[in-house]
């Protein structure tokens, strides 16, 4: 596997595959890697020819008073595992290789971006967007992958993709999760023994909704109420927020009668966590749905 360290060098290894007619994947990836990223690695392996893998932890997504200084880094140990699923290279640039003194061009996609996670986390999007549409425009792939667990980060890269007419396809990748329902987050790490237990309550109200919607209600204020309910229960945990929102513009709906998701965000201790349940009509119009959590 190869290590690009600068912009320029990942430009022109970038060009030189594309000039071969290569197929490029691209994983955009803050590092502190787990089985969901290899996931997504597994899943680039099998429609692209060269699959990249970029690591940077981007400050411009971190609020002042968020971990940028202390979310989990260890690009050895990264490198190692992305080697191992085959990556051809990694990408893994300086923050001022990135954001050079002076620069101050930012993406925001309107509206999507101030809501939920954008309401909890001021200026978090912008900060998403722009250093995707730079990863974009430095390794120009035909594919980049992500997980729904961030499922209104992918909503709005979807959604930058459409309006800036880039030639890249977002491809969405299943939540991956651990045996007993927790999904898959570096953000686990920061976890004690206690709240890691704790921190199944995410995964656990979203199945309590799933139970109800699948018994039949379909009233968001008594499915909210389900959510909050489990998420109460349990002691070592804080709820943000619990909405069910509309999959296309994360606006909240009163009743579930199209594609909507179950968003989840709850302290555990100090570790922000984040999940949610994807409900989708079995039928255009119909008024059953399958469930993915
Ligand atoms: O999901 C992430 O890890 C980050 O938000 C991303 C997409 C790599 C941008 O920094």
């Amino acid at each position: 596997m190869e290590i690009i360290r600068t912009v320029a060098w990942m430009k022109e290894y970038a060009r030189a595959a594309r000039a071969e007619g290569l197929v490029l994947g691209l994983v955009p990836t803050m590092g502190a890697l787990h089985d969901g990223h290899t996931a997504l690695v597994a899943r680039a392996k099998k429609e692209c020819s060269r699959v990249i893998a970029s690591v940077f932890v981007n400050p411009k997504q971190f609020g002042p008073k968020e971990d940028y200084n202390k979310y989990p880094r260890d690009i050895e140990k990264d490198a190692e595992k992305l080697g191992a699923a085959g990556v051809d290279a990694l990408f893994a640039p300086e923050a001022t290789d990135i954001y050079p003194d002076g620069f101050r061009t930012y993406v925001n996609v309107e509206g999507i971006s101030e809501r939920l996670e954008g309401r909890s986390r001021p200026g978090h999007f912008r900060g998403v967007s722009t250093v995707v549409l730079k990863l974009f425009e430095i390794v120009q792939p035909h594919f980049a992958y992500f997980g729904r667990k961030d499922a209104q980060q992918v909503r709005i890269i979807s959604e930058m993709v459409r309006d800036f007419n880039l030639d890249t396809e977002i491809v969405v990748c299943p939540v991956v999760r651990e045996p007993d329902g927790l999904a898959l987050s570096s953000r686990n790490a920061y976890l004690s023994g206690e709240e890691r237990a704790a921190a199944t309550v995410l995964a656990r109200a979203l199945v309590a909704a799933k139970d109800e919607l699948a018994a039949g209600m379909r009233d968001v204020l008594q499915l909210q109420d389900v959510l909050r309910r489990v998420i109460e229960a349990e002691t070592l945990a804080s709820l943000d927020y619990a909405e069910i929102v509309s999959a296309d513009t994360f606006e909240p709906v009163v009743r579930v009668s199209r594609a909507c998701y179950a968003v989840l965000a709850v302290f555990v201790g100090k570790t922000r966590l984040i999940d949610n349940l994807y409900i989708e009509p079995k039928a255009q119009g119909a008024d059953e749905f399958t469930f993915r959590l």
